[in-house]
């Protein structure tokens, strides 16, 4: 049966992952609601493109906050998010390492997109790591949120082939292609209540 979730995004950047999630819900191919968008940089294109859907778009200043009292900027995200009654995180991105706090606040509810094919190329810059190494296949991946940076379980993968001219910027651009499919298509099966976590492996249900 599926249930209509309130995701909450967190992003830094362009969100262009987050405007796949919104593009599936105005198809009526996603049966979730962004109820809010958050980012930790003022004039992150992310929030730009919130406004062009009228969707709620907030900057929480994390710079009061430094360093020891990060977590205090988190407990203003978390805050929001309940504000806003998120039962989802969706981090799109966001170039934060979340912490306990948030993960305890929605469990195994926070999802996360990387471009790279987990275990491989963690941290920042998935794409150029995948280059720089030598790797014939790159991609992406969306995997639940743990406390470690990109290691929590996989729900989907999706590759691409490095080509010989490939540059960072090309080959970035030839996996959020596919970054935008297998985001919507893993909170669509989250929605459907198909995802079944055992240890680190995710199956998905019939
Ligand atoms: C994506 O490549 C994502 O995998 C990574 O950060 C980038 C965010 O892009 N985590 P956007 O802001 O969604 O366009």
């Amino acid at each position: 049966m599926n249930r209509k979730l309130k995701l909450g995004v967190l992003g830094s950047g362009s969100g262009s992952n987050m405007q796949s999630i919104q593009d599936a819900i105005e198809a009526g191919t996603l049966d979730a609601e962004i109820a809010v968008v958050i980012t930790d940089v003022p004039d992150a294109g992310i929030l730009a493109r919130a406004a062009r859907h009228n969707l709620p778009g907030l900057w929480i200043d994390h710079a009061p906050f430094k360093t020891k009292l990060e977590g205090k900027a988190e407990d203003e995200v978390i805050r929001v998010l309940r504000e806003y009654g998120v039962d989802t995180v969706v981090l799109a991105g966001y170039m934060r390492v979340v912490k306990p706090g948030l993960l305890n606040a929605f469990p195994l509810r926070v999802l996360n997109i990387h471009p790279a094919l987990l275990p491989a190329f963690p941290g920042l810059h998935g794409w150029t790591q995948a280059l720089e190494y030598g790797a014939k296949v790159a991609g992406c991946t969306v995997h639940f949120v743990d406390a470690g940076v990109d290691s929590g379980p996989i729900i989907l993968q999706a590759a691409v082939p490095v080509l010989d001219d490939d540059t960072p910027e090309t080959l970035h651009a030839r996996i959020q292609v596919e970054e935008h499919k297998i985001y919507p298509e893993a909170i669509r099966l989250l929605a459907a209540d198909r995802l079944e976590v055992r240890g680190r492996r995710v199956f998905v249900k019939q």
